[in-house]
């Protein structure tokens, strides 16, 4: 349930266009007044992953705060850590407006953004006015568009917020940068990984203090490249894996407007797929090697879904459009229920419970 305030809210954020409904909801964010009841802090939804310490396993997703503008105030809402970005190492306008588009029947958006960001310099000074404050904030990077050496931009993100990022995500899955997806196939991404891995090498010195790097990919690539991936992941040591992005599929949509417009799709019907690829990387990867399942996450019973089909971490931003800021706290609460109601010590505890059946659902 909606608390009515928020439905009222909502309803009028709807008149707007999608953008500008956005702009304002980080305006209100950063106004710092208090907009929902905190979550609850509980052991039982605390988990030490990548070696870093979260107070339960939610997290916002990249693209909601990609200017690292309110990353605190989403701490507040309850969200257990905040991934900003993706930025760019120069600022970049992105693809021109309309840009996002409300498939509201489906509980889904299409957006083909394409990096709009302030570039590295902005973004870096906005993290370093918080860097004493508590809280895990991650950063996302990418590689400005027309960039002649695409690597060579995530290598000066590795160097520019290793030192103060809490992890970094490599995203080479954005379906909105020309080409930016072929990073995935073999023989690219063992070339970006190994010299991401050696930037963060020559940025903190002794490995100890390595700053975590996950990779976020697409949910749309065959087994084939799944296999591809996994083997890169382990051979170049990277530390975890963001499953998925939007995705470019259009499969069983009922909203007309909007479902044709070019873009990557999110929220509910994004769920399955993401899902399946999630639980077919945690086979490939094995027990060891953390991963952050998101898409389509937009009640407490989908993110446990997650975690079952073997996710250590969760993350949703679509599922904020529809239902409010205080999404996270009510999931957050419900996480805790029902790790009450099942007497579980630890939430980690349902992980990959659900591994099989996702696993052999269709991509
Ligand atoms: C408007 C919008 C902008 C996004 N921008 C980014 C981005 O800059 N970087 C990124 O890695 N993912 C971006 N994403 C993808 C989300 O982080 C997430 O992977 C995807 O939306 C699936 O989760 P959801 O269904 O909970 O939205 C964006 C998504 C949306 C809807």
């Amino acid at each position: 349930m909606i608390p009515l305030l928020e439905w009222a809210g909502r309803q009028a954020l709807f008149t707007l266009d999608p953008e500008t409904a956005h702009g304002l909801s980080i305006t209100a964010l950063k106004t710092g007044m208090p907009i929902c009841a905190p979550a609850p802090q509980d052991a039982r939804l605390a988990l030490r992953i990548a070696g870093l310490d979260f107070p339960n396993p939610l997290g916002v997703a990249a693209g909601y705060d990609k200017n690292a503008e309110v990353p605190d105030a989403l701490l507040g809402l309850g969200f257990g850590f905040a991934e900003v970005g993706t930025v760019t190492p120069l600022p970049q306008q992105g693809n021109p407006r309309p840009r996002i588009f409300r498939l509201v029947a489906d509980g889904a958006v299409v957006n083909r953004l394409g990096f709009n960001n302030d570039g590295h310099a902005r973004c870096l000074e906005r993290l370093t006015a918080r860097k004493t404050r508590p809280g895990i904030v991650g950063v996302n990077i990418g590689a400005n568009k027309d960039a002649e050496d695409r690597i060579a931009d995530y290598e000066a993100g590795i160097r520019r917020f290793a030192p103060l990022a809490s992890y970094l995500t490599v995203n080479i899955s954005s379906p909105n940068t020309p080409g930016l997806r072929d990073l995935q196939g073999r023989e690219r991404l063992a070339e970006l990984l190994a010299r991401v891995v050696e930037a963060r090498r020559q940025a903190v010195g002794e490995p100890a203090r390595a700053t975590p790097v996950f990779l976020k990919i697409a949910p749309d690539l065959t087994e084939a490249d799944l296999d591809d991936v996994a083997a890169e992941v382990l051979d170049k040591g990277i530390d975890g894996l963001i499953v998925s992005n939007t995705t470019l599929a259009r499969d069983g949509l009922s909203s007309r407007a909007h479902a044709r417009e070019p873009g990557g799709l999110s929220g509910r019907p994004l769920f399955a797929r993401s899902t399946a690829v999630l639980a077919r990387m945690r086979r490939r990867l094995g027990p060891a090697v953390p991963i952050v399942g998101v898409g389509g996450v937009d009640d407490t019973e989908t993110a446990l879904e997650k975690i079952r089909a073997g996710a250590d971490l969760v993350q949703l931003y679509t599922g904020m459009i529809y239902r409010g800021p205080s999404l996270a706290g009510r999931i957050v609460g419900g996480m805790l229920k029902f790790a009450e109601q099942e007497g579980l010590t630890t939430i980690a505890a349902i992980r990959d419970s659900r591994l099989d059946h996702w696993a052999g659902q269709p991509i």
